[in-house]
């Protein structure tokens, strides 16, 4: 069961020396419970992580569930999240999530049988200008306007290593 191991508990450690106190660490403390509970952050994740800030635990699941990058539901291996704001609807979006849904066998908001794959809409990723934005885990593929650079998006994860978690990499800015 994952738990909230010394690797977690030092980087946070380390975030909060960075903050005036620790309630202001809390994001991206969630951000490392996250990781270390595989990609979800479970209600015990989000109590760990109130328990060990000293926070009260209905505030941070008040932040937690607030924000959608964190995962209150499992996501598989690949957590691919496709922005159908307005400048990535206009470049196309609707046309790529159709596409990926067939090829993935799932519509958006499922999560592949195998459990390797996540499909969700996503508002704005704040990449605008380079529409359209899909984001994978902590990697962005940006100026993705065809089926074909979707297609090299897919087969590149289906041959990523197995032990990844849907959020590593986390920064990563990916042209395709
Ligand atoms: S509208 Fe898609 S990134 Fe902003």
């Amino acid at each position: 069961m994952p738990t909230l191991n010394d690797s977690a508990r030092a980087q946070i450690d380390d975030i909060v020396s960075r903050y005036p106190n620790k309630k202001a660490a809390l994001l991206p403390a969630l951000w490392v419970a996250q990781e270390a509970y595989n990609g979800q952050l479970t209600r015990e994740a989000q109590a760990e992580v109130a328990d060990y800030l000293d926070l009260p635990r209905a505030e941070v699941e008040g932040v937690a569930t607030y924000y959608t990058m964190y995962n209150k539901e499992a996501v598989g291996k690949h957590h691919i999240e496709v922005c159908h704001n307005v400048s990535c609807m206009i470049f196309g979006a609707d046309a790529l999530i159709h596409h990926i849904e067939h090829e993935l066998d799932i519509v958006a908001g499922e999560t592949t049988a195998d459990g390797v794959f996540t499909l969700n809409r996503a508002e704005c990723l704040g990449a605008c200008c380079n529409a359209v934005a899909i984001q994978v885990g902590g990697t962005y593929f940006e100026n993705v306007r065809t089926k074909e650079q979707v297609d090299k998006i897919l087969t590149e994860l289906r041959m990523a290593p197995a032990d990844i978690t849907p959020q590593a990499g986390l920064g990563n800015l990916r042209t395709v």
